[in-house]
């Protein structure tokens, strides 16, 4: 693993002062460190002039990430060998401070969702509770079960306070209701919803918690041992900016009898025997591996270590800290333009995150996003749910400049 100390000696302004291993480094960057966070953007391929607002749908690698997959590849190229997703595994755990028996590898967040609306024991009848600001990733899987075996699905419209979301919620329980199907941010306006609380209601009313996390990891610090009943859902190619067509799905040990194996494959099992005078599947595999089948890319994963290195290098208070502060900038400068755009990202300090959508005022949100494009920012529409508005992520490489001429644009626009 790269250590914070060797992951700042190794970016050139830095590394003047703090040149060797084993001496002590200067004082952690702060958010606002500029100069420090303008050798954390030469460290991406992302050409210097382009403006990417995108993370929430794509989060662009750091060279060490695509060389880390480039070596592998090379590797197993030149050998033959098959190679090993397992360090992946390893890196996920550490990360997220649980046990690697606990992490399944998939390929995306979908892929885990997927695992979760048709591996819980559920029956004709039985509620699932989504939001009215639900991907497709995560609307479609459960919307694809209810067809198919007739569970019924609830729909909580998000409040723009934690608070009044979970009363909300409450209040649309019954008898019935067995699965909370929620994101932990959505994808629409970045509302970051209460995890803590909503795993805590989950455990009092013995309900499952199914969370999709595909903008939780690599945004905000995340501790998945604090979630010991509930599923966690998500990537490695958006704010973690390791491969494309990485995820994975956590089941707290708890839970892993509850959820069947929605397909299996070698090293899922736990033994089977199959000839003419006994056919038999022993078991399972005795930890969340059970959830992965068939061959994956070693190289892909190796990329995926790289992703967790490069962060934990960083630290991901302080990442997490560097892309609120841009998007805390971004929202209160489009708060004060009320005749140019309607901010629809909650304001309230715990609901928010990376990303802040708005919608144009006097102008079409896609005109809008053209016009953008045009002056070389890549921003992203919503038109899910009728919000037809704009959305902006901030990451770590962004700069608050940046941030300013997007305010610029939309004082003008
Ligand atoms: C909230 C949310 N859930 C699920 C997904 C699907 O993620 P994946 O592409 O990893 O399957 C996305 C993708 O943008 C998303 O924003």
């Amino acid at each position: 693993m790269l250590s914070r100390r060797r992951f700042l000696a190794s970016l050139p302004a830095l590394g003047a002062a703090c040149p060797a291993l084993g001496q002590t480094c200067p004082a952690p960057p702060t958010p606002d460190d500029e100069a420090f966070w303008r050798q954390v953007r030469v460290q991406f391929p992302l050409g210097p002039n382009r403006v990417y607002f995108n993370n929430g749908t794509n989060g662009p690698s750091p060279w060490a990430v695509v060389r880390a997959q480039q070596a592998l590849m090379d590797q197993l190229e030149r050998t033959g060998e098959y190679g090993s997703p397992e360090p992946a595994r390893q890196a996920l755990a550490r990360f997220f401070k649980v046990a690697a028996s606990t992490i399944s590898l998939t390929h995306n967040t979908t892929e885990a969702i997927n695992h979760l609306a048709w591996g819980l024991p559920l029956r004709r009848g039985d509620e699932v509770v989504l939001t009215d600001h639900e991907h497709a990733g995560n609307a479609l899987p459960w919307l694809h079960r209810a067809k198919r075996t007739g569970l019924r699905v609830r729909v909580l419209a998000l409040a723009p306070t934690a608070a009044e979301t979970l009363n909300r919620l409450e209040g649309l329980l019954t008898r019935r209701t067995r699965v909370l199907a929620l994101p932990h941010i959505t994808c629409t306006t970045g509302q970051v919803l209460p995890l803590a609380q909503l795993a805590s209601l989950a455990q009092t009313k013995n309900l499952w918690l199914a969370v999709d996390g595909a903008h939780g990891p690599g945004s905000l610090p995340l501790d998945l041992s604090q979630l010991d009943r509930a599923f966690y859902a998500g990537c490695g190619h958006k704010w973690m900016l390791g491969p494309k067509g990485t995820g994975f799905l956590y089941v707290p040990p708890a839970l892993l009898e509850v959820l069947k194996p929605l397909h299996l494959g070698a090293h899922a099992d736990a033994g089977w025997v199959l000839t003419p005078q006994r056919q038999e599947l022993t078991g399972y595999a005795p930890t969340a591996h059970r959830y992965d089948y068939g061959t994956q890319n070693a190289a892909t994963y190796a990329g995926l270590v790289a992703a967790v290195d490069f962060l934990e290098g960083l630290g991901m208070a302080r990442v997490a800290a560097r892309g609120q502060q841009l998007a805390a900038q971004l929202q209160a400068g489009l708060l004060a333009l009320p005749d140019r755009v309607q901010v629809l990202t909650p304001t309230e300090p715990a609901s928010r995150g990376n990303m802040v959508t708005f919608r144009p005022l006097g102008q079409d949100y896609q005109a809008f996003n053209e016009l953008a494009a045009r002056r070389g920012f890549r921003l992203r529409v919503v038109p899910e749910h009728g919000l037809n508005a704009v959305r902006v992520s901030t990451h770590l490489y962004n700069q608050p400049a940046e941030v300013g001429r997007l305010l610029e644009l939309v004082a003008s626009a």
